[in-house]
């Protein structure tokens, strides 16, 4: 039995020096901030919330925010070539630079992270407009990808400052998507245990589940993978690395597309898996398709579950258990033209893990794809 799993203890939540309140918002670096907020907007459900520009004093960059219940997107795009946005749009293409996570101290949780060998990337800095005050501050991770600490509890305006409302006469409705569940993490050889030490030692995380290359292998390839959790569970981190196989592992082929180490996927939450994935579906977002098989035999492994298993069979929904209950997940194609960051829609039903039932039949799904795309 390779998979480990640590039981949460309460007693580390009482010491946390870094005590989150969740995710803030995630912050993408793209080619076109303005089509990308559309496209999310149309095909999953979220609506125009915040806008920063030269309009609003910001002379360099634009960034759209769009928000569904608790989930904030934020989509950057330069306006001129050679500043540090343009540079991490030509090396990795669109994706993910800033994982931002709600605190109460902003500058405390510099101090706490940084005194324990957080590298800075933001000092603490203040703010403000009539709404009130955010402080925000922040720290690098994997990659050129980087966490901020936002302090919000004094503001009361729409995003934060230097950002107006936006609003618009386009306002699809919502896919029924609630909040990031987590938020993946691929990185190189030998730097999946550095990573799990850096969650710890700077940000007082605790490993809650591990995965080798036993769990995570096809006939092909391979991968190991370390769950990183806060105090309170409210973020999650999975890390992955790419383990040797008979042929590239999907995290190479993520590393050789991004240019590096960077966010492999986020796993939005839903109340509804059924209602969201054919909302999304039909706004034309694309899932990888699992073999009927897959369902032939699931119900002998998860047991029973409330929901009928044609609907899941149909648009191609995952199911796994564990000892607290099942869950219910999907995984997108790449949401861009490199085979890099992807989505996944997950319902938790008491489940608190992340669908290792589903490994095998889920990376054969994705190796069918890489050796379309001839990087199998
Ligand atoms: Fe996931």
């Amino acid at each position: 039995m390779q998979t480990t799993i640590n039981s949460a203890s309460s007693s580390n939540i009482t010491n946390d020096f870094l005590p989150l309140e969740g995710t803030d918002y995630v912050e993408f670096y793209v080619g076109n901030a303005k089509q990308a907020a559309h496209y999310y907007k149309t095909a999953f459900g979220f609506q125009s919330l915040a806008y920063a520009g030269p309009e609003t004093g910001m002379k360099d960059k634009v960034s759209y925010v769009v928000r569904q219940h608790k989930l904030t997107f934020v989509f950057t795009t330069p306006l001129r070539s050679r500043n540090p946005v343009a540079d991490h749009i030509y090396r990795h293409g669109d994706g993910v630079k800033v994982l931002a996570l709600k605190v109460s101290n902003a500058r405390a949780a510099f101090e706490e992270t940084t005194r324990r060998g957080g590298q800075p990337y933001l000092e603490p800095v203040s703010l403000q407009d009539d709404d009130g005050e955010v402080v925000l501050s922040g720290i690098h991770t994997y990659g050129d990808t980087v966490h901020l600490f936002v302090e919000r509890e004094n503001y009361n305006g729409i995003f934060m400052p230097g950002f107006r409302e936006w609003k618009t006469v386009y306002n699809p409705v919502s896919t029924g998507l609630l909040y990031v569940d987590h938020c993946v993490g691929n990185v190189g050889w030998n730097q999946m245990n550095p990573r799990v030490q850096f969650y710890e030692q700077v940000m007082g995380f605790r490993n809650i589940l591990s995965f080798d290359d036993k769990d995570i292998s096809t006939e092909y390839s391979a991968l190991m993978s370390k769950v990183m959790s806060n105090g309170n569970g409210y973020v999650k981190f999975p890390i992955n690395e790419p383990a040797e196989g008979k042929k590239k592992s999907q995290v190479e082929e993520f590393l050789d597309f991004y240019g590096g180490e960077g966010v492999q996927h986020v796993a939005m939450a839903t109340g509804n898996i059924v209602e969201t994935v054919t909302a999304l579906v039909d706004r034309g977002v694309e899932f990888l398709s699992i073999p009927e098989s897959y369902y032939d035999s699931v119900l002998d492994r998860v047991g029973k579950i409330d929901e009928d298993l044609e609907p899941l069979r149909k648009l191609g929904i995952l199911i796994d258990r564990d000892d607290e209950g099942y869950l219910l997940q999907i995984f997108s194609k790449p949401v861009e033209d490199r085979p890099t960051l992807f989505f996944e829609i997950i319902q938790r039903k008491g489940a608190k893990s992340f669908g290792k039932g589903n490994f095998k039949a889920l990376f054969e799904a994705l190796e069918r794809e890489q050796d379309a795309r001839g990087n199998l």
